[in-house]
């Protein structure tokens, strides 16, 4: 049998995501692993923290703190909201861990055994003062072409063109501002993509079904040529290259970040190394079905680099399978920001709503064959119609009629008969549909066939009407009652790994415990008379409450975002 490994993108140190990141990663490959092992899947989930680089740097002395410090308690920080979003990583590690240097070395050497690195002497500005080398953005200074003060030693903002840190008028630190800079010379490794350029190609070329966002940026690049990159930097944080002469050095954040994935595993497996054995996921594993979770900036890192990476090292490393790469979700048709810290960010929004909220608007928006944008009216309008009216609304007013009428059992009485034979051949095959959308990861469309099931309890209600005919047939009424209770537990589990919590709270009221390998496999007819004449239930609490327009308004000026700002 096939064992998936799933992997989301590593969420950046440098601070709390948002909810932008959370849709472009972590939360639809959470959907994912949840859905297959409901499906009675072997499942690994991995994850980690992206620690290393510049930017960690500087968001640590920003803090105050000395970086392994700020990482240590960013991960925690990011840890505790992943859970506080029911994210169901089997493992979140660390691309700081001792396993990922290790693995990091590994694939360094062997790259440079097999020929794919060399050693070159580059020049580079240095920074008295910081006393460090200064990567290129880190410098800024006059734009020579369009006299902009502030552009930045890669890229002038202004006028877009790329610069060379040595081309900036009146250069200066971005870190401090010194002005005292000057040019050094250093020795880095260079990949070199270029001879790995067609093996790439070739391995790109046998996943004919890789979406379209993924398989065109990955030819773009292919097309564009491949560079020789330096991999290393003169940073102390990071993986040391552990190499005579390159004392100094760490490798460059995106050569140890998607090695990271492989080392988390690592992780996961030496927390119980009796019963865990990471290397069947990742090495000669032709059992395992791989899928990476992305946002499209990602894209060329994971459908280029990280696989020229594997490919260099001539060893059998597990390559990716399938790639879901996602568009932007913007904010009133801005970007989501982390350094302006514009949009909602996953504190805030744990803070506001419970997970479940979030969840599903996000998935049910995810940006996948284009960009979308967050608003509060379209946020507040789908809780209140899909999440409350649809949904809840039927659980409380058909649980709240029969404990009002029949006590707080399911009633006895009566057969079901035609209404309900048709109603379930529907929703069998809406389920069907659903399940299809959920392999095919087309999140949208799978959002979309929930929410249709979930319309099939008020149209079943509005038809059978319990209301009317217990008045006159309570045989009638009693058969609808049951057989629309039933219909709670087949939306508890089908709605499972979508809303987790609220799921939990269903099945609770039914005085059962969902399971994560609990799925809806058996005739529909049979799932929907699961629970017999008899059975108790309490009922829950309002499970999604409204958002009304006045805390619309509130969040709009809280956060910022009205139209057009
Ligand atoms: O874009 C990002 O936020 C990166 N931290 C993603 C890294 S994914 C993987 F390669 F590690
Ligand atoms: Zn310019």
């Amino acid at each position: 049998m096939t064992r998936h490994l799933i992997t989301s993108a590593l969420p950046y140190i440098n601070g709390v995501k948002h909810l932008g990141n959370l849709v472009g990663s972590m939360l639809p490959s959470d959907l994912y692993a949840r859905y297959l092992r409901a499906n009675d899947q072997d499942v690994l989930f991995i994850c980690a923290t992206d620690e290393h680089g510049t930017p960690a740097e500087l968001a640590a002395r920003a803090a105050n703190l000395d970086v392994a410090t700020f990482c240590a308690e960013q991960h925690d920080v990011q840890a505790k909201l992943g859970e506080a979003f029911s994210l169901s990583f089997d493992y979140f590690g660390r691309s700081s861990s001792p396993q990922n240097h290790e693995l990091t070395q590994h694939f360094g050497e062997k790259l440079l055994e097999n020929g794919f690195i060399e050693e070159r002497v580059t020049k580079q500005i240095f920074s008295i003062e910081d006393d460090r080398f200064l990567p290129d953005r880190y410098v800024e200074g006059t734009c020579p072409h369009c006299n902009y003060d502030k552009a930045r030693g890669d890229q002038c903002e202004s006028c877009t063109r790329l610069l060379d840190p040595t081309d900036l008028i009146e250069p200066r630190s971005a870190i401090s501002g010194s002005t005292n800079l000057e040019v050094r010379e250093s020795k880095h490794l260079f990949l070199l993509q270029s001879k790995l350029s067609d093996e790439i190609r070739e391995w790109v070329g046998k996943h004919p079904d890789w979406p379209l966002l993924v398989s065109s940026i990955a030819l773009k690049w292919l097309d564009e040529g491949l560079h020789d990159r330096g991999i290393t930097r003169d940073l102390k944080w990071g993986v040391p290259v552990g190499r005579e002469g390159m004392e100094d050095k760490v490798y460059y954040v995106w050569f140890d970040a998607p090695i990271g994935y492989i080392a988390a595993t690592k992780e996961w497996a030496d927390e119980d190394p009796e019963n865990r054995d990471w290397k069947s996921w990742w090495y000669e594993a032709d059992d395992v079905r791989y899928t990476e979770f992305m946002a499209k900036d990602n894209i060329p890192f994971h459908t280029v680099t990280f696989p020229g990476t594997q490919i260099g090292s001539r060893e059998p490393w597990k390559m990716v399978d399938y790639i879901k790469g996602f568009n932007w979700l913007n904010y009133y048709g801005g970007k989501f920001s982390t350094s302006q810290q514009r949009g909602i960010f996953m504190t805030d929004a744990i803070e506001m709503l419970p997970a479940d909220y979030w969840r599903y608007y996000l998935l049910a928006n995810a940006p996948e064959s284009s960009d979308a944008s967050f608003t509060w009216e379209g946020f507040s309008g789908t809780v209140n119609k899909d999440l409350a009216d649809t949904l809840g609304n039927f659980v409380n007013r058909i649980l709240k009629f029969c404990s009002a009428k029949f006590g707080d059992a399911l009633p006895e009485g009566g057969e079901i008969g035609a209404r309900e034979i048709a109603l379930a051949e529907v929703m069998q095959a809406r389920i069907a549909t659903y399940n299809k959308h959920m392999e095919e990861l087309q999140i949208r469309k799978a959002m979309q066939e929930l929410r249709a099931i979930w319309v099939m309890g008020n149209e079943y209600l509005t038809e059978a009407a319990p209301w009317t005919a217990f008045k006159t047939d309570p045989d009638a009424a009693a058969v609808s009652l049951r057989f629309a209770i039933n219909m709670i537990r087949v939306f508890a589990v089908l709605s499972a790994p979508v809303i987790p919590t609220a799921s939990q709270t269903l099945a609770s009221a039914l005085g059962l415990q969902l399971n994560e390998r609990d799925w809806i496999k058996k005739p529909v007819l049979d799932e929907l008379q699961v629970l017999p004449a008899g059975h108790e239930f309490t009922i829950p609490d309002v499970l999604f409450r409204k958002i009304s327009d006045e805390e619309v308004a509130g969040w709009q000026e809280k956060f910022g975002g009205l139209e057009g700002e």
